[in-house]
């Protein structure tokens, strides 16, 4: 591998000019006024496929575009799914960014753009990896067939709607997928993610008088839609951290003690925890620690809820709402989770008020640890980034893995090149610069294991 090796160290430079030219694209997929941005990025994405002379195809979708691009068929060798996400998530509160979200800009040894960790930066290492044995030895020691897509931060539905198609399975049809689309266990820790949570989303909308009230005239005598939503929202969970909502923790998959033991045997403070994140306690479902919590227990969160005017003025707003969502462990159903919650918001809905209700869920993974893959991927790993990795799960959820097992038939392997601290979903999102090259040589190195 001398030469690939050699190949990656001289072309580090290019590697981050092309990653950045990908960040100044703000292919923010939530929002309507940049959906022209978000299919500038598909056809970056592709021209950087057709570049390397594969065929390459923009599959339309319900919603945004797919690239697919594939090498040849390579005998007696795996075909290996590359798939990764080029949209983005919004970028608000843009205030508190040091450099402005689509300027990539370079600190400290860190790249720092939105879409640069998630999933840009990570997705480009597979991208670049197959660049590098294409222009060193004009063919891979596997077939790839990459898809990367651009609505995963708002739901992958024009993948689900595609994936259920005949045509769709023969084409991605595969031995194996792999994602790099999480995060090592710390600095200079790299990790493979065994176990990922699902997700039940919720948008809240409670209406009550046909328009604002004055509270002094009418409070006391109607129910304002604001104090309805806490009301409704806050017995969802209660002072012990367990969600109150009936049979929600009946499927719940138990961690079993060797897989405590792991977690407990990992390197992990809660005090340094609370440092990195700027807190000065930590909260959660009593009788499991912060990486249980983290990684293999349901939750519930509420991440916005708006109404009325943030000016001082006494009225009851004729409206509110909310968004909330519940992380959920394998084994859960989102579609029961969704309705058992549906019946206990709809059954405590207060006099006055009108509450609607949309959800949509995905359920939780755990994939094997104990296939040839991952030993290949493991030993890739250890070439990249000088170190073996450790087996980790994540609290974040990608719905699609469960979509590969279901429609393709295959397990993912989900080798993350991020970190904790990198600021996804947030202001001054970033990606360690040595973690990105590593990751590109850590792919190069696993399209040859593979093979082996
Ligand atoms: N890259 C994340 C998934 C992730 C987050 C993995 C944290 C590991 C740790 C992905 O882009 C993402 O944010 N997914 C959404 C999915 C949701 C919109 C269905 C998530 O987890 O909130
Ligand atoms: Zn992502």
């Amino acid at each position: 591998m001398d030469d690939i090796d050699s190949y990656l160290s001289a072309q580090a430079g290019q590697f981050e000019d092309d990653l950045c030219e990908l960040l100044r694209i703000p292919s923010i997929s939530a929002d309507t006024a940049r959906h022209a941005d978000v299919r500038q990025a598909a056809q970056w994405v592709a021209d950087q496929f057709r570049s390397l002379g594969l065929p390459t195809e923009t599959i339309e979708t319900s919603g945004q575009p797919l690239v697919y691009a594939e090498t040849p068929k390579v005998p007696g060798r795996p075909t290996v799914l590359v798939y990764g996400h080029y949209d983005v998530q919004p970028v608000e509160p843009l205030d508190e960014w040091i450099s402005p979200p689509f300027e990539p800009t370079k600190r400290s040894g860190n790249i720092y753009a939105r879409g640069a960790t998630d999933d840009k930066g990570q997705m480009l290492t597979h991208l670049l990896a197959a660049r590098a044995w294409l222009k060193t030895r004009g063919k891979l020691p596997v077939q790839l067939k990459f898809v990367i897509e651009g609505e995963e931060e708002v739901g992958s539905d024009g993948l689900y709607g595609y994936l259920e198609s005949a045509a769709a399975k023969e084409k991605l049809a595969c031995d194996v997928a792999v994602i790099s689309d999480t995060s090592q266990f710390g600095p200079g820790q790299p990790a493979i993610t065994y176990g990922l949570r699902g997700i039940a989303f919720f948008w809240l909308k409670a209406s009550g008088p046909r328009q604002d009230l004055h509270s002094g005239t009418f409070g006391g005598a109607v129910t304002n839609p604001i104090n309805a939503i806490c009301r409704l929202l806050a017995p969802l969970i209660d002072e012990r951290g367990r969600i109150q909502v009936p049979g929600f923790y009946d499927d719940v998959a138990p961690l079993s003690d060797r897989e405590r033991q792991q977690f407990a045997a990992l390197p992990f403070t809660d005090a340094a925890f609370m440092k990195q994140i700027g807190v000065s306690g930590l909260k959660g479902e009593e009788g499991y620690t912060t990486l249980e919590r983290r990684w293999a227990r349901p939750t519930f969160d509420v991440h916005g809820i708006w109404g009325g005017q943030q000016v001082s003025k006494t009225a009851i707003p004729a409206k509110a709402g909310a968004n909330f969502s519940f992380r959920l462990v394998p084994n859960q159903d989102p579609s029961k989770v969704i309705a058992a919650t549906r019946e206990f918001l709809t059954t405590r809905c207060p006099p006055g008020i009108e509450i609607e209700l949309t959800a949509r869920g995905a359920p939780g993974v755990v994939v094997p640890l104990d296939s040839p893959y991952v030993a290949a991927a493991s030993r890739a790993i250890e070439r990249g980034f000088g170190k073996r990795p450790v087996f980790i799960r994540e609290g974040g959820s990608i719905p699609i893995v469960t979509n590969f097992r279901q429609q393709l038939g295959v397990d993912t392997l989900l080798l993350g090149w991020g970190l904790d601290d990198d600021n996804t979903h947030s202001p001054n999102e970033k990606f360690c610069l040595a973690d990105f090259h590593r990751g590109i040589k850590a792919s190069a190195h696993l399209w040859q294991e593979l093979a082996n």
